[in-house]
Formats: structure tokens, C-alpha cells, sequence
């Protein structure tokens, strides 16, 4: 089975690359083009650790150079995509708008195009919670219509599940969209709240807290969340009804105040705040209803918020200390 990951120097295609080449019979592929939107130092370390295993091969290019995706494809002969590559972010989407159309439309679209005319037998793609804009009929369900996303980053990723709909309906391509919740742990983003209150605090430097701290995230821990995707991975929709769309989260919303109590707790040290307003782009809360991934899985998250926490800051002391 040759399986492809897009974005895998990133910190959920980092996990999965690492969970699939555990697998007997799977070569798995990567593409990432390593930019610096955040520490590229960590992409190269995660890298560094992927490309020990000789059934994994990496490929340092730009999902929008068409050209090279199309030979990519013809070369290697993927039977399943995981896309996720994508320039992440809500807030960063204010400032960079332009970086977000090209990877999330143009990128998304030579893709899955290039999945489509090489026959691919699963395409799974990275969506995300700020589908739900500002929703407030809470837990979120997949099935509720969606149609007010709050920022750039929002609109790319609800026009992706468009367009990924419109091909399964089309050309018969099996698509499974992911709604990824808040997801966290070792190797996680720098530009994540947990990786910046865990550097901040324990630098003796402040932290921005936004809203006061009163809104409310579902956190997904990085293990569930791969361990969801390859429970998917051969669950291959069929051909005549090939969209479907799964949250992925813990389904247990924790106020931000009680999450910085917690990571306060671990590191036996307290935080010095500022406090900011809301930013915009910022929802006030997620919180998924995850029945239908669970039912299809069979699978519950096994890594609650503390102990979580925990792990990300064990790693990230190991990780400053080499
Ligand atoms: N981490 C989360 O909590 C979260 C939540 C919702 C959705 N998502 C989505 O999940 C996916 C993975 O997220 P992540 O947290 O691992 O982010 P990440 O930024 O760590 O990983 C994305 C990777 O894609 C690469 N990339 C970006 N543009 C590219 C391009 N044009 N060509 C090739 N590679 C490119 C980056 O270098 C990066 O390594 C993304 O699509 C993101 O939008 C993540």
C-alpha cells in the first residue's frame, strides 16, 4: 500500500507519518515545503526522525507547483492521500490572506485533482472546527448548516469540503473531510496556545489571554487523533455516496482560565496574564459532538486534558535539553 501525507514535516502529519510506518506492507510518502511560518528548525527535527525508516520517502516541494504533483503521482503510484498540508491559523489569516488562498484553494485543488485522474482509492483531507464559525447550538454536529465562517482560514477550509463534495458527487471519488478539534501534544505548533503558555511561563514572561480567559476550547490530544485517522484510513466510502465528514475531538469543552490552571499546575509555577480582547476570527467556543466518528471507530479518546498537558510538557522540556 503506497500512501501519500501532504504536510507531513508538520505536527499532525509528523504523527501519523510515525503511526503508519508502523504498519506491515505500507511505504508512505511525504510532501512538505518546510516554509517558516513557525520554527522550521522543529519541521527538520521531526523530519530528521521520519526519514530514519527506510519505508519512508520525502519530497521538499509546493503542493501549488502543479507539475510537480502530477509527476509525484505518476512516479509513485499512491493508493490513499491524506492532505494537510495547509497554511494553518485564523489569526494569521488577517494578515497574510493571499498565503491561504494559494496552499488552501489552488494547493487543495491540484491535490485532489491529481488524486482524481490517478485514481485514487481514498482521499482524506484535513477541514477544521472553524467551519463552525460563530454557531452557538452546541455540541456541533456535521450535519448542521454551515454558512458563516469568521475568517479567511475558516472560508478556505469550508470550501475545500465543498469542493471535495462536488468531486465524490462528479467523478466518484471517495472523500473523507476532518473536522480537527484544538488538537495538542508533543511536537505541537509553536504558535499554539499550549506551546506558548508552556514557553512564556516558565521564561518568567507574560502571557496574552484574550476574552479573560472565558472561552471555551475542545481539546483533542495528538494520539487520539492519529489514532481516528487510521482507524478511517480502510474504512473507504463507497462510490455512490463518497462524502463523508467526522469531527475529530475530545467532545469535552474546558474553559481557557481552568486550561491555564492546569498547565499552572504542571509546571508548579504561576502565569503573569495580560489581558486582550477577544481577537477577531476567534470563536467564543468549540465543542463537537462526536457520536458519529465514535460509533464508526469504535474508539474513545483515552488521553484526558491533564494528563495531555503533562505529556506535551515532558516533551518539551526532553526537547529544549538536546
Ligand atoms: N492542529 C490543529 O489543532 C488543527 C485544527 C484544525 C485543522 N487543522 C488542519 O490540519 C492540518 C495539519 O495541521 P498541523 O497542526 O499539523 O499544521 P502544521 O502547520 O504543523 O502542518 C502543515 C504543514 O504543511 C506544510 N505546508 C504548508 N503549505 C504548504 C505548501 N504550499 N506546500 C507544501 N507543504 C505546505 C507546512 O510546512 C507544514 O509543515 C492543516 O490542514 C490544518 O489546517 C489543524
Amino acid at each position: 500500500m503506497n500512501i501519500l501525507v501532504t504536510g507531513c514535516a508538520g505536527f499532525i502529519g509528523y504523527h501519523l507519518v510515525n503511526k503508519l510506518l508502523k504498519k506491515k506492507n505500507y511505504k508512505i510518502y511525504g510532501i512538505d515545503n518546510l516554509n517558516n511560518y513557525y520554527d522550521v528548525k522543529l519541521k527538520k527535527n521531526r523530519l530528521a526522525n521520519l526519514k530514519r525508516n527506510q519505508k519512508f520517502k520525502f519530497y521538499k516541494n509546493d503542493i501549488t507547483n502543479l507539475k510537480f504533483v502530477e509527476k509525484n503521482f505518476k512516479e509513485n503510484k499512491y493508493d490513499i492521500v491524506f492532505h494537510l498540508a495547509a497554511q494553518a491559523g485564523v489569526r494569521y489569516s488577517f494578515f497574510k490572506p493571499s498565503i491561504y488562498i494559494d496552499t488552501n484553494i489552488f494547493g487543495f485543488l491540484n491535490v485532489i485533482e491529481v488524486s482524481r485522474k490517478n485514481k485514487i482509492k481514498h482521499f482524506i483531507f484535513a477541514s477544521s472546527s472553524s467551519v463552525y464559525g460563530g454557531l452557538k447550538k452546541y455540541p456541533f454536529k456535521e450535519n448542521q448548516k454551515l454558512e458563516n465562517p469568521i475568517s479567511l482560514y475558516a472560508s478556505t477550509k469550508l470550501e475545500n469540503e465543498s469542493i471535495a463534495k462536488l468531486y465524490s458527487k462528479n467523478f466518484a471519488l471517495p472523500c473523507t473531510a476532518i473536522r480537527f478539534f484544538t488538537v495538542y501534544g508533543p511536537f505541537g505548533r509553536p504558535d499554539m496556545s499550549l506551546y506558548k503558555f508552556v514557553e512564556n511561563i516558565t521564561k518568567n514572561k507574560k502571557i496574552e489571554l484574550f476574552n479573560n480567559g472565558n472561552h471555551y476550547r475542545d481539546f483533542t490530544y495528538i494520539d487520539d487523533a492519529i489514532e481516528y485517522l487510521n482507524k478511517i484510513l480502510n474504512k473507504i466510502p463507497n462510490t455512490n455516496n463518497s462524502f463523508r465528514v467526522f469531527n475529530i475531538a475530545s467532545g469535552k469543552p474546558t474553559k481557557i482560565l481552568n486550561y491555564i490552571k492546569i498547565i499552572e499546575d504542571k509546571l508548579g509555577l504561576k502565569s503573569k496574564v495580560v489581558c486582550k480582547e477577544r481577537q477577531k476570527g476567534d470563536v467564543f467556543k468549540t465543542h463537537a459532538d462526536v457520536t458519529k466518528i465514535s460509533k464508526f471507530t469504535n474508539y474513545h479518546p483515552k488521553t484526558d486534558l491533564s494528563k495531555g498537558i503533562e505529556k506535551f510538557i515532558n516533551w518539551y522540556n526532553h526537547y529544549l535539553s538536546i
